[in-house]
């Protein structure tokens, strides 16, 4: 399947101003920005979008769809991570709105379930995979449970039959090459339904071992699979069933 990344980045609080349409900040659910300097980025403030926007940063991701599919692509994975807009809604350390799409945890999801209904109904729920990173830091993206936040989504998106759940766990690193494994996510994957994949420190070995555990279904590589070619021919010629 070749997929397409759906994000919303110009409207991030991880960009500056610069880059925006007649210089104006980049939207997000706060006016806070993050720490300055943070991953030696030169971050300008967000500003918080106002509740009338939604609905046409909802027909965006929509389009983004869309056009995805026409472009020839199999399906899309919306970005619901690594402190990206969408993210950044969901997660109460961000996200300070008194409007529906702030406070509570269900409040805090609506912009997410509502992107996710656009874009199902735009492409067929088979074409769309989605990634979420509740445990993930990236970028001061912190949710204080994010527990509850992987749990309630994936109750959430059960109703809509996508192609799968993408997680990205939080690991730490023990030695260079090892990493302590996170149980953590095995609730969310115990409570979707459909496809689970997992990424965050996986190599072929571990990657196997939590596929046979039923740990998951699929791992997704990042770094492996980005920076080494030889992993890559051996993923592919020897299989990572
Ligand atoms: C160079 C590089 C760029 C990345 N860019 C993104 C990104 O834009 N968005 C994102 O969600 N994750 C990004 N990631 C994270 C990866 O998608 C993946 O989740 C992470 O590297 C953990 O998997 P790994 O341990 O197999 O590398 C990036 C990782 C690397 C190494």
């Amino acid at each position: 399947m070749v997929g397409f990344s759906l994000l919303k980045q110009p409207e991030s609080l991880l960009l500056h101003e610069a880059y925006q349409p007649n210089g104006e900040a980049p939207i997000s659910c706060t006016n806070k920005g993050v720490t300055s300097g943070l991953e030696g980025g030169d971050w300008s403030p967000p500003r918080s979008s106002r509740t009338d926007e939604i609905p046409q940063i909802v027909n965006d991701f929509r389009l983004a769809a869309r056009n995805a599919i026409e472009a020839g692509f199999d399906g899309v994975e919306i970005h619901e991570a690594n402190g990206y807009l969408i993210d950044q809604f969901m997660k109460d350390k961000v996200n300070d709105r008194t409007d529906k799409y702030g406070g509570s945890l269900e409040n805090r999801c609506r912009f997410t379930l509502e992107i996710v209904e656009a874009v199902v109904n735009e492409i067929g729920a088979d074409k769309v995979g989605i990634r979420l990173s509740p445990y993930e830091h990236y970028m001061e993206a912190v949710d204080s449970n994010p527990e509850a936040l992987g749990l309630y989504m994936a109750n959430a998106l059960n109703k809509f039959g996508i192609a799968y759940l993408h997680i990205i766990e939080q690991r730490r690193i023990k030695t260079e090459d090892e990493y302590e494994i996170l149980q953590r996510v095995l609730p969310i994957r115990m409570t979707f339904k459909g496809t689970f994949i997992v990424a965050g420190g996986y190599n072929r070995e571990n990657g196997n071992k939590a596929v046979a555990e039923s740990y998951t279904d699929l791992d997704a590589f990042g770094r492996l699979s980005l920076a080494n070619q030889i992993c890559r021919s051996n993923l592919s010629y020897k299989g990572v069933e």
